[in-house]
């Protein structure tokens, strides 16, 4: 199959990439927006938007040309359509079925969960790539959610957060600990030098049947905890908060995965594999903490490498490449859809 670019502008990285159809990545660049939103603390909406529409064209031709390739040379175009920021949402989705349109070639409108769903099928990271059915554990900033991954377009989803997804838990932490946003990474980094068992911290969910998450409980324990000292948090106490509120995650998702790997085997006996992608799969504690869950239940963890984690076009690509492997495309009537659950895709679109 000849290669397919993909486009990403669900949230704050304007992406494109080109992969060929055996999963070789021809190209691939991810613009990240964190400076136009640094100022505010977090995503603005429509700032996302005009940033995607002042540079999508232009990462899209250089990622075409460090490809080596012209329009005519490709398989199709896939692009992220839903769900995510609206305005951002519009940007690439039209922009993609305008080169579709323009070059005639097939159009994918891309669900950005099955995007990240089907990074682990990528040939190279499993060998031969995942095989159907595996176990998704989905843990982004907007997103907390356990999905038996049945095939493509077929996803069950066993369990996801009743309020805060886990990655907005970290940015929320860290705003209480005065961290840059985004939080996350900062909030891993001043952990390291923490003590985990300084602060005890709540573990909401811990052993509750099934593995559906809560993480708000959490955040208000982590306030409580720094409004109770009262003075300004000295470093080692800012690092003994971020460690102890990151081992109650770690604690909590290691539950969780674990009684999400018990809910896939008892409907699919083969199932072996726990695949982690979103923002905080980034987290090396929270990879370690998944890997002796998995290895706890007889499961191997696959962990993309980290910038197939987050927000990427490589995804977008390899999900696109999956669909039109299928003969399934969609016409120029999709559109942008800023909700879109993924156990409502059907399998063949159309
Ligand atoms: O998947 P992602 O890049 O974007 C979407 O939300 O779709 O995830 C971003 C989230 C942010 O909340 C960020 O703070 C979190 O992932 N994150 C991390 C780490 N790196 C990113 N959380 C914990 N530890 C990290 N190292
Ligand atoms: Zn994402």
């Amino acid at each position: 199959m000849k290669p397919v670019l993909g486009i990403e502008t669900s949230c704050d990285e304007t992406a494109a990439a080109v992969v060929d159809g055996d999963g070789r990545i021809l190209a691939e660049a991810v613009l990240s927006q964190l400076a136009e939103h640094a100022p505010f603390g977090g995503v603005v909406p429509e700032i996302a938007a005009r940033t995607h529409l002042r540079y999508l064209s232009r990462q899209v031709s250089q990622t075409m040309a460090q490809a080596g390739l012209s329009f005519a040379d490709l398989g199709g175009v896939a692009a992220t359509s839903g769900p995510g920021l609206i305005g951002g949402l519009i940007v690439g989705c039209q922009f993609g079925k305008g080169i579709a349109l323009a070059h005639d070639l097939p159009f994918v409108a891309v669900n950005h969960l099955e995007a990240h769903a089907l990074t682990a099928r990528l040939p190279g990271l499993v060998e031969g790539g995942a095989p159907f059915p595996y176990l998704l554990f989905l843990l982004s900033g907007g997103h907390s959610q356990c999905i038996a991954v049945m095939g493509v377009g077929q996803y069950v989803r066993l369990g996801g957060t009743a309020d805060d997804a886990a990655g907005e838990a970290f940015d929320k932490v860290a705003k209480l600990l005065q961290l840059d946003w985004p939080g996350g990474p900062a909030l891993e980094k001043i952990a390291r030098s923490g003590d985990p068992s300084r602060y005890p911290l709540p573990r909401p969910m811990m052993r509750r049947e099934g593995c559906d998450l809560s993480f708000s409980g959490l955040k208000t324990a982590v306030a409580q905890t720094v409004a109770k000292i009262g003075t300004v948090l000295s470093q080692q106490q800012r690092a003994d908060i971020a460690a102890s509120f990151q081992q109650a995650v770690v604690d909590v998702l290691a539950d969780r995965a674990g009684h999400a790997m018990e809910m896939i085997r008892a409907r699919e006996p083969a199932a072996h594999l726990l695949v982690v992608a979103g923002g905080v799969a980034a987290n090396q504690a929270v990879r370690a903490g998944l890997a002796l869950a998995a290895a706890k239940h007889g499961f191997v963890l696959a962990a993309p490498p980290i910038r197939l984690c987050s927000d990427n076009a490589v995804m977008v690509s390899w999900a696109g490449i999956e669909r039109l492997k299928r003969g399934w495309r969609d016409g120029m009537e999709a559109n942008a859809r800023p909700r879109w659950p993924l156990d409502t895709l059907e399998a063949v679109p159309g």
